[in-house]
């Protein structure tokens, strides 16, 4: 059985943050149809699964300002059980999850107005889950009702989302012992989806997009993952100028490139790897071109991912190697454009490199975590961006500390166009890791892939 320590000591923290009279209330995800008598796989949702590690749907967290947290769930029930599976049962959840009570979610509406009486505070996700306000309200009614009888009502709502947010940024040790297996998992499957490619296009067969697809979740699976953590992108060719693709039915062309952006969820921990490589397992010229590129803005961009640096300085550091990069292969005519100052305070290399180069990871692909530093949100400096015009407002950048984990990734995308050299035309690169900020700079788990264009034409002869 998974430790539960992890989260009693995420529940003890949050407590500590709520005040001793404070209260938190932490719903799971709602199931949701996919069509008739047809369910999406269930997943739940990340805040309160960091909190106590329990995957059944329908389930309640309520965490005290005292330190002690009651969890409503399922009760026991046979018939239910044959249909749907095992559930825990509040009279098992105590030991098997650590809380300190717990009762069937059937009670939540006459048990919450109790809990809710003499606090001064209720915090709760705000915006994130549809009617919980109105849940809220719902109980504290029955509260306010008893105030004549000198019962106290919270007077407070705070967001529960800004404090655990800010936990969840800075991962602890069992979260990244998770994220390095998630991570290891899917450079497996990279790693298998592209020598899949080269073996099969030597053996004279036609691979389809979701040839290589089955083979990222064939590793996935096999190694445990219940999920990908988001849909997979498998893109041969100019497919990967798209920067949204899914896996679909296209062809993958002896002579062309294949991205394939996938990573698995693993206990549910994301990773997020992207690679590039020839669908045959020989890049040309102009391909190692724009190849070479990318993987030297990866690098800076490595480099430039340690404490105290910012989160926009590996973005800054990828689009410097890019940028200039775009003049010296001609993508960008010194001509037009004027020179690598020029490029960049115009952001002109945005014809061709378009996203940011990084955002959090963890418990969600895309996650939680403000990218400003919370200390200097006041220092607001006004700019006028040069592609739209429009005023924005920046704040300085979060500054990056140990157990923050970013991904780092790059990538060029080339669209036929007129005044475009046509050897590079169709061709889209992203290169993607996943970093850990440790103490002296940054630990890149995802690197059980290899990124320099000699290790992957190796190993995909092999
Ligand atoms: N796969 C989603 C992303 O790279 O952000
Ligand atoms: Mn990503
Ligand atoms: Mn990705």
């Amino acid at each position: 059985m998974p430790s539960t320590i992890p989260y009693a000591q995420r529940r003890a923290a949050l407590a500590a943050h709520l005040g001793p009279h404070g209260i938190a209330i932490v719903p799971t995800a709602p199931t949701q149809q996919r069509n008739r008598d047809n369910d999406f796989l269930f997943r739940a949702d990340s805040y309160f699964y960091y909190l106590c590690g329990f995957a059944e749907p329908n389930a309640w967290l309520v965490i005290t300002g005292d330190g002690k947290s009651t969890l409503f769930c399922q009760p026991k029930d046979l018939e239910r059980e044959i249909w749907d599976g095992v559930r825990l049962g509040p009279q098992a959840a105590p030991a098997a999850l650590g809380v300190d009570a717990a009762h069937p979610v059937s009670a939540l509406d006459t048990e919450l107005p109790k809990m809710l009486e003499n606090r001064d505070a209720v915090w709760y996700p705000f915006a994130t889950h549809h009617g919980l306000e109105t849940k809220v309200d719902g109980w504290l009614q029955p509260v306010r009702g008893r105030m004549r009888f000198g019962a106290l009502c919270p007077d407070v709502q705070r967001d529960l989302c800004a404090v655990l947010d800010e936990m969840r940024l800075i991962k602890d040790a069992s979260e990244l012992a998770t994220m390095g297996r998630a991570a290891q998992i899917s450079a497996e499957a990279h790693v298998r989806a592209m020598q899949t490619s080269a073996r099969m296009l030597r053996a004279g067969q036609e691979v389809r997009e979701y040839h290589l697809d089955a083979e990222l979740l064939h590793a996935f699976r096999h190694h445990g993952s219940q999920h990908t953590a988001y849909g997979s992108i498998v893109a041969a060719g100019a497919n990967a100028c798209v920067l949204h693709y899914r896996a679909d039915a296209g062809l993958v062309h002896d002579g062309e490139l294949v991205l394939i952006d996938a990573g698995c969820e693993l206990d549910g921990y994301a990773s997020d790897i992207t690679r590039t490589f020839p669908a045959n397992g020989r890049f040309t010229g102009p391909q190692r071109a724009l190849y070479d590129l990318v993987v030297a803005s990866q690098y800076a961009a490595v480099a430039a991912t340690k404490p105290g640096a910012r989160f926009t300085d590996p973005h800054e550091a990828s689009v410097r190697v890019l940028a200039q990069g775009m003049l010296d292969l001609g993508l960008l005519d010194t001509n037009k454009v004027g020179n690598l100052h020029d490029v960049i305070e115009k952001r002109a290399y945005s014809a061709f490199y378009m996203h940011r180069t990084s955002h959090w990871l963890g418990m969600d692909v895309h996650d939680c975590g403000s990218y400003t530093e919370p200390a200097e949100r006041g220092q607001i400096s006004e700019r006028k961006d040069a592609l739209s015009g429009e005023t924005i407002k920046d704040r300085p950048a979060r500054v990056l500390r140990p157990g923050m984990v970013l991904t780092l990734e790059p990538g060029i995308y080339v669209r036929a166009a007129e005044g475009v050299p046509e050897q590079f035309h169709g061709i889209g690169i992203r290169i993607e890791d996943d970093a850990v900020v440790t103490d002296q700079g940054c630990d890149l788990i995802s690197r059980g892939v290899p990124v320099d264009a000699d290790a992957i034409e190796a190993l995909m002869r092999a």
